[in-house]
């Protein structure tokens, strides 16, 4: 029973990183990144995740974050040791918020464009 939900769940996870790009237009609401940025500093996830979401500290990086389902999912009822975020303490709204600052990361660079790394 467990590994089918597991296996249920791996699959889920695949299907969402592949239709991540379609699920983006369709499911993800419309959040205000500038609000996001707010309430990413204020309620604490930059505690885990670091101010630009390069993880290291108690969470893992949030650059190209889950797809939106995922990230809700994980931000109500997460899956391991983050606290939970629930919509009394974070609505909707300003779950989309959190979600559209968070998509603005930008990847870091590939080291081989980096010439320093390349000595
Ligand atoms: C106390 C530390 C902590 C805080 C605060 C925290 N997180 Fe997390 N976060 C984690 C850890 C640890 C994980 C790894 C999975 C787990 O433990 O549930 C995680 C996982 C995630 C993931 C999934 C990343 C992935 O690639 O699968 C997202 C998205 C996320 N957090 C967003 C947030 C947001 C948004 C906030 C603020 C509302 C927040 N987190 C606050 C520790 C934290």
């Amino acid at each position: 029973m467990i590994t089918r939900v597991l296996s249920y769940t791996a699959v889920g996870l695949l299907i969402s990183a592949i239709a991540s790009s379609v699920a983006f237009a369709q499911d993800t609401p419309r959040g205000n990144a500038a609000d996001g940025k707010k309430l990413f500093e204020t309620i604490g996830c930059f505690e885990c995740h670091g101010y630009a979401g390069q993880g290291g500290g108690a969470g893992p990086k949030l650059i190209d974050p889950p797809a939106y389902p995922a990230f809700i999912v994980q931000l109500r009822t997460p899956r391991n040791v983050m606290p939970p975020f629930t919509a009394k303490v974070l609505t909707d709204q300003q779950a989309a918020d959190i979600y559209a600052y968070i998509s603005t990361f930008p990847e870091p660079p590939d080291p081989k464009t980096i010439p320093l790394l390349q000595n």
